[in-house]
């Protein structure tokens, strides 16, 4: 299929995306722009700015041929015939619906800038997560372009998890495109349907109304939050009565009504998009007047800020209600595992809370950096910085240190050498499994006081 494609936001979503089109189209030219000049450098490198599996050769093999990134966001907008917008929302820090509402101004400064330079007909596809109706405001905003162009705006969220983007990319559950119910609307949802069907099947390809296709993709994540924000309110209930909150996530996922994803009780969910869109959803239902339904969404939140909260505590009290100057190993740092992201993480959360208490902390994560810890934290000085080290192995981090967090469940720490590691630290050595990857059974045998989420 011969189609120009243009993708505004060089991210996490708007990278890999736009890679495996132009991996699974050879024929279609893909073009990712950003403004960032930094971010388009390092897509052109060895070193990717996105770790995700598969995804270096994946680029190394379209790059340069039919994948192209550059700054020159005007020029890409020029050239192309469809315009994906992945520019970053993230939630509103000031004025109406701070702390709540999606912020939109990247994405009203896109259409904006499509508005002006745009030089023909265009199909301009949201890709970045919106609230409900912004197509609205988007085309109103194309329509006033100087020149009388004509525009189509579609929907088409992105449902790709890190970790697993490539192989969710190549075999989507489904793709889903909304678009304007008229004879345009329609001839664009084909036009985007049709470069899909180059690699996914017919029957997975959804075509729904501008505002359910908006609308699904925050119900989405809101549905898969919620999950976890259940059975972590079940673990807290586990922890008090002795029941073990695996087993009964295994329990009740046997039962085909509910299955079993998305059970995994943990530290609580992190990642750019949970919180954040939920948050939105909330402010959509109360702009609309459904304050209950607001509220009832807004729990899942609460629920997740308390399973954070409860790990840091616990950590506290079981080290004689004190952490103070003691060294506390922490394991992993992203957000989940196999990705550099740390956008949300629990561990930011912990290791907040645990500095607060004034610990030592000895971090490992094998794919942060250590630039985006010491931000997170918000550590900036030499000497605010020396309140953590960043080690280069789990072994460094644990030598000497009182307990061990486990905050992302990292392959790599189900089959380290606990007895090892044990011999190291100071006793008595606690460990904190943030994640339940290993076994509390075996770990007490060699000699760890060992905890896990939602297990007495
Ligand atoms: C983002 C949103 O967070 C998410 O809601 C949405 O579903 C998809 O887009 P992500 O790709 O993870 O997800 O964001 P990020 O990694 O921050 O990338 C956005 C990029 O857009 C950045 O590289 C930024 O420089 C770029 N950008 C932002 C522009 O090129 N122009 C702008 O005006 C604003
Ligand atoms: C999510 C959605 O899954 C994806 O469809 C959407 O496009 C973007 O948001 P992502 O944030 O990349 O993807 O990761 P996801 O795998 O959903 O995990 C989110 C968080 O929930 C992570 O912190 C993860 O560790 C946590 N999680 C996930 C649990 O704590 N328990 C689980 O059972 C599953």
């Amino acid at each position: 299929m011969k189609l120009n494609i243009c993708c505004i936001g060089a991210g996490y979503v708007g990278g890999p995306t736009m890679a495996m089109i132009a991996h699974k189209v050879p024929s279609a030219k893909v073009t990712v722009v950003d403004i960032n000049a930094e971010r388009i450098a390092a897509w052109k490198s060895d070193k990717l700015p996105v770790f995700e599996p598969g995804l270096q050769e994946i680029v190394e093999g379209c790059r340069d041929k039919n994948l192209f990134f550059s700054t020159d966001v005007d020029a890409g907008i020029q050239e192309a015939e469809v315009i994906f917008v992945s520019v970053n929302t993230p939630t509103k820090t000031y004025g109406m619906g701070a702390g709540k509402a999606a912020d939109l101004r990247y994405v009203e400064l896109c259409a904006r800038r499509i508005a002006e330079v745009a030089n023909g007909t265009k199909i301009v596809v949201e890709k970045s997560t919106l609230p409900v109706r912004t197509a609205a405001s988007i085309q109103r905003i194309l329509h006033q372009n100087p020149k009388g162009h004509q525009f189509q705006v579609l929907s088409n969220p992105e449902f790709l998890a890190e970790g697993t983007a490539i192989q969710d990319l190549e075999n989507p559950d489904r793709v889903l495109i909304g678009g304007n119910e008229d004879e345009g609307g329609r001839a664009a949802v084909e036009t985007l349907a049709s470069l899909y069907a180059e690699w996914v099947p017919r029957e997975k390809i959804i075509t729904t109304n501008l505002w359910s296709s908006e609308l699904s993709k925050l119900t989405a994540n809101a549905f898969l939050a919620q999950r976890i924000s259940s059975i972590n309110s079940i673990s807290a209930l586990c922890e008090a009565t002795g029941a073990n909150v695996d087993e009964v996530a295994h329990a009740i996922g046997k039962d085909s009504r509910i299955g079993p994803k998305f059970l995994k009780s943990s530290v609580g969910f992190g990642g750019s998009c949970f919180q954040k869109d939920i948050l939105n959803l909330v402010y959509l239902c109360q702009h609309f007047g459904l304050p209950e339904v607001a509220e009832y969404w807004e729990q899942v939140v609460r629920m997740n800020d308390l399973q954070k909260r409860r790990f840091s505590e616990r950590i506290v009290k079981t080290l004689f209600n004190t952490v103070s100057g003691k060294r506390l190993a922490i394991f992993g740092y992203a957000f989940k595992k196999d990705t550099n992201d740390i956008r949300e993480s629990a561990a930011i959360y912990i290791c907040r809370d645990l500095l607060e208490e004034k610990a030592q902390l000895a971090i490992y994560d094998p794919q942060v950096e250590p630039a985006a810890i010491y931000e997170s934290l918000g550590l900036t000085s030499e000497e605010e910085r020396s309140r953590i080290e960043i080690c280069p192995s789990p072994y460094d981090a644990a030598k000497k240190a009182h307990a061990i967090a486990i905050l992302t469940e990292w392959d790599i720490f189900k089959t380290l050498d606990y007895e090892k590691i044990l011999s190291s630290m100071a006793r008595p050595a606690a460990l904190f499994d943030g994640r339940n990857i290993l076994s509390l059974t075996e770990l007490r045998k060699i000699g760890f006081e060992a905890h896990g989420i939602g297990k007495a």
